[in-house]
This record gives structure tokens, sequence and C-alpha cells, in this order.
């Protein structure tokens, strides 16, 4: 799929803004802080209805105005989507797919389909296993859209049952009236419910993503690796012999019958996905405070190029009786975003990045100088400068 044009109002520093985009590979360049990734960060909110930079949509919305809107022609194939979204932050946001207003913002998820490479990705391998839960979840809602429905579902259980444990710890510290816990049960069955899907899920995306993640690596660093993509659960070593989601849902609960009292003592949920963690191996040896920073960025390179294959891989045909279509390619290829990256690289891993990559339908790139953009990702360029995005033509 790719992006025919994207239009904003009151996103992040730019009151309007109008980008006519073509597939092959768009260059964005100009002096830092001029809104090149500002661009990139609404054609990524588009597939995940999220920032890979702030957790909260109010930094989006132009510093003084109340709402924001990023809009989008996208082309699947023989498709063509107009998508809407307004971002009201502190209220509901609104959704519209061609011109129609009764959806949700849910609804959108699986048009735009994207992978977003950004200096920020170090965090993957270096950060806290929130941002590793947090690639996990937005891989496998991009794979299965629905998957966004359960992911809002266990955050919502997740936070009425915290309020409760939260309740009971208080009661229980002032020596106040014992509460009654038999409602705790039935949260337990809502959690271990949703939090199983998303579990297998996971479980399930980890066992694809691993060997495309090491073919990545080695191509990106020959000679390194092997790379090993290793899940711990809170929910403890029964999780491994776990294979159903129906056994998943059972081990979920035994492992909250048996945390319970520790949790009502602390007042917060201590077993389920919210608090596993993506162990990235290198060799024998976690990434995480081991791995150089050359490495650690070769591993979350890697990590994106899997994803990107894997939803390249599993998208729908475009051709009529689900062919590829004359160029080979799915209806579904997600768009590529390299926000930035270029500059953090060596002169190899750049070239060898850029070769990867030449050859997706439509490849977004933001650099602060057009020397950053290795020679194979000759494309369109726009200059982005004070709020304008100009074409440059050749
Ligand atoms: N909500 C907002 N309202 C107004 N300006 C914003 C907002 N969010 C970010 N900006 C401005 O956008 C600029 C950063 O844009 P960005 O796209 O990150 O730059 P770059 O071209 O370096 O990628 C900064 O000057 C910042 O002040
Ligand atoms: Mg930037």
């Amino acid at each position: 799929m790719h992006v025919t044009h994207l239009s904003l109002a009151d996103f992040r520093s730019y009151a309007r803004v109008e980008v006519p985009l073509e597939p092959g590979v768009t260059a964005f360049v100009g002096p830092n802080g001029q809104g090149k990734t500002n661009l990139v960060e609404a054609v990524g909110y588009l597939a995940t209805l999220g920032s890979h930079r702030v957790s909260s949509d109010a930094p989006l919305v132009r510093m003084g105005a109340e709402r924001a809107i990023v809009r989008a022609a996208v082309v699947q194939g023989e498709r063509q989507q107009l998508i809407e979204l307004e971002l009201n932050p502190g209220k509901a946001n609104r959704a519209r797919i061609n011109r129609s207003s009764q959806v949700k913002p849910r609804d959108v998820l699986g048009i735009v389909r994207s992978v977003l490479f950004a200096p920020e990705d170090l965090a993957l391998v270096k950060g806290d296993p929130g941002e590793r839960r947090r690639f996990l979840d937005e891989l496998i809602t991009a794979r299965s859209p629905r998957m966004g429905g359960v992911r809002a579902d266990y955050d919502r259980v997740l936070k009425q049952r915290n309020t409760l444990l939260k309740t009971a710890a208080l009661a229980r510290r002032h020596g106040g009236r014992q509460m009654d816990l038999s409602t705790l049960d039935i949260w337990d069955q809502h959690l271990a419910r949703a939090g199983a899907e998303l579990l297998a899920q996971r479980l399930d995306l980890i066992a694809a993503l691993q060997p495309l993640a090491d073919k990545a690596y080695q191509q990106l660093a020959p000679g390194g690796g092997p790379l090993a993509l290793e899940y711990r659960g809170s929910a403890g070593e029964a999780m491994a012999d776990a294979a159903t989601r129906e056994e998943l849902y059972g081990v979920l609960l035994a492992a909250l019958g048996e945390a319970r009292k520790q949790e009502i003592e602390r007042g917060v949920t201590l077993v389920g996905p919210h608090r596993d963690d993506l162990v990235l191996k290198l060799g024998q040896l976690p990434a995480k405070g081991y791995a150089s920073h050359g490495e650690s960025w070769s591993y979350a390179l890697a990590l994106r190029l899997a994803s990107y294959d894997l939803l390249r891989a599993e998208s729908p045909m475009s051709g009529p009786g689900g062919s590829p279509d004359g160029g080979g390619r799915r209806a579904g290829e997600p768009v590529l975003v390299l926000d930035d990256v270029f500059a953090e690289l060596d002169a190899r891993r750049r070239e060898r990045l850029a070769e990867l990559v030449a050859p997706g339908e439509q490849v977004l790139v933001t650099a602060a100088v057009a020397e950053d953009v290795p020679a194979v990702l000759a494309g369109a360029r726009f200059t982005v400068s004070g709020g304008a995005v100009e074409k440059v033509t050749p």
C-alpha cells in the first residue's frame, strides 16, 4: 500500500500542510527542528493510533489549537480510501473513513500499515521492558487489527482491577473493614481472558519474528549474532508448557491466584502481559547491558527490518484471485519510514540498510542534509523549512 496524499491541520508545528506523495522513495530534507519528523509521525499515527515519540495525544496538537486533524488518501492494490482522524486531547478522538463518520478510530487500524525506524529505536534494546512490550503489541495489532480491541479491553480491565486492589490495600493498612474480595475473582477471569489472547499473539509473533530478525542482523552485521528472542512472562515457568490460549488462560489464572496476597498488600496487579518482557539475546548474552552501542543499533534495525519482512509476507495480495501485482507486490505492503536514521549509522550499515529497503513500495526518509541519504535511495525530494514543505523539482 502507499499514501498518495497527506494533509495535516494543527498537527504538531503545522497549522496546515498538504503533501502529495508517490510510491517509491521520498526524502524530506531540512535543518533540525523544522518539522520533518512531525510529518512522518503523522503517518505512524494513522498506522498505530499513537506516536513513536510521546505516549499521549496532547503534544501532537499544535500549541494553542484545540484539536488536530490527520488526513490521508491511501491506495491498497486497486482500492482507494480516504481516512481522517481528529485528535481531541482529553476527549474521545474521532475518525472518518471515505467520509463516513459511522466509524471508531480503531476501525482505521489496518488501512495504513507502516514500519517506522527512528533514533528512538535504540530504546528497544537498551530501554525498559515497556518499550519492548509496545513494540510487540503494535506489531500484533498491525498483523491483526482486531487486537487493538483486545489491548483496549485488557488495559481497561487492568485499570479497574488495580483500583479495586488499591482500595483493598488501603482498607487493610488503615485497619478498616475487610473488603469483599469475591469481585476480584471476576476481575481475575476478565484479566486472564484478555491477557491470554494477548500472550498467545505475542508468542506467535516472536516465533515468526525470530528467524527474520536473525537473518536481518546477519545482513547488517555479517558474522554477528545469532539473535534469540526470549519471552519472559510474569506468570512464571508454567508458561513455557502452555501452547494454546486456553492453557495460557489457566496459567494466568493460577498465577493471579498465587500472587493475590502480595497484590493486596501492594495494591497493584503483579501478573499479566503488562509485567512481561522480551529478552533480546545476542549470542549467549542479553543485548541490554552487554551489547556495544553499534551492536545495539544493529539489533534495533534488525527488529524493524524483521517487522517489515513479516508484515510484507503476511499482507493481502493485490491482484484478482490473490496474486501479486506486476511488480510482485502485495496490496498491504507497509510504508517504510526511516526517520533520521542514516546520520546515526556508519557508512557500511548505512549502505546495507539502504539496499535492503530500497525496493519497498513506499519509503519515506527524513534527513538533515541531503548527503545523509544514500544514493540507492534517490527519489522524490521535499525541503522542509519554516513550516513549508516544498517539492524539489529536479
Ligand atoms: N504541539 C506543537 N505545537 C507547536 N509546535 C510544535 C509542537 N510539537 C512540536 N513542535 C515543534 O516542532 C519542531 C520539531 O519538529 P520535528 O519534526 O521534530 O523536527 P525535525 O525536522 O528535526 O524532525 C520543534 O520546533 C517543536 O517546537
Ligand atoms: Mg526529526
